[in-house]
């Protein structure tokens, strides 16, 4: 049989969910696969089969979808430590590494998802690469709406000459920037070779004043669910 894109995220989302118990402090991730896994968790809920859990939600959408199904949410804040994060991710490399953020969230996501004991991750397989920012597609940097051009340019810099593309992430429609939930904007890197090492890119870009977080999320998955044709495949750390 042939599944569906969507169908194989629903199928990773469930698989995670069966690691949810009742009493759990739980991130809950944002994107059109961990949607599956929030609507899941609700559902559980209401039929009592889960129990006592509080979400705290990585994006405005999330926290809207999950107060519909009547999760009760709280924050960081209020909960430092998250016993669970279910999430989906642009890109997965061997190493569990990931590149998240094309949809626009990043910085709540890494900001819960770095205060979790376990960070499941949820994927279809196309999701696998061999090499972060090796598919050609975006790597999100979320920066300070100020002077963004400026900072734009800095990102370029940061990987020599015509080492990637730095655009402003942009609404289709009206050509106006896309504001994530922190106000911020978001520039979009596309690499023309590959990033080389990981964390010293990460931390380049860190350290530009301006930027305020980006969506490479290193050593932080402690599981990864991959749906493909052939079934579910489950790596830990
Ligand atoms: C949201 O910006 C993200 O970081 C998502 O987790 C990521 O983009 C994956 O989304 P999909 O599950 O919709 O592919």
């Amino acid at each position: 049989v042939f599944l569906s894109q969507d169908e194989l995220k629903k199928i990773a989302a469930y698989k995670a969910v069966d690691f949810v118990e009742s009493g759990m402090v739980l991130g809950l991730g944002t994107g059109s696969t961990a949607k599956h896994a929030v609507d899941r968790i609700g559902e559980l809920l209401k039929q009592g089969k889960l129990k006592n859990i509080i979400g705290i939600p990585t994006s405005k959408m999330t926290h809207e979808q999950a107060l519909s199904l009547g999760i009760p949410l709280s924050d960081l804040d209020t909960y430092p430590v998250v016993d669970l994060a279910i999430d989906g991710a642009d890109e997965v490399d061997p190493y569990m590494n990931l590149v998240k953020g094309r949809g626009g969230s990043l910085l709540r996501e890494k900001m819960i998802e770095g205060a979790c004991k376990k960070f499941v991750v949820i994927v279809d397989e196309s999701k696998l690469v061999k090499h972060l920012g090796g598919s050609g597609l975006a790597m999100p940097v979320e920066i300070v709406p100020f002077c963004w051009k400026f900072t734009a340019e800095k990102l370029k810099l940061l990987f020599g000459d015509a080492g990637c593309v730095a655009k402003l992430r942009t609404f289709k429609e009206n050509g106006e920037p896309f504001v994530t939930d922190n106000r911020n904007y978001i520039i979009d890197l596309y690499f023309k070779k590959d990033i080389g090492d990981l964390k010293a890119a990460s931390d380049a870009i860190l350290r530009l004043t301006g930027v305020v977080e980006h969506g490479m999320f290193l050593d932080m998955a402690t599981t990864v669910i991959v749906a493909g044709e052939l079934g579910v495949t489950l790596k830990n750390k």
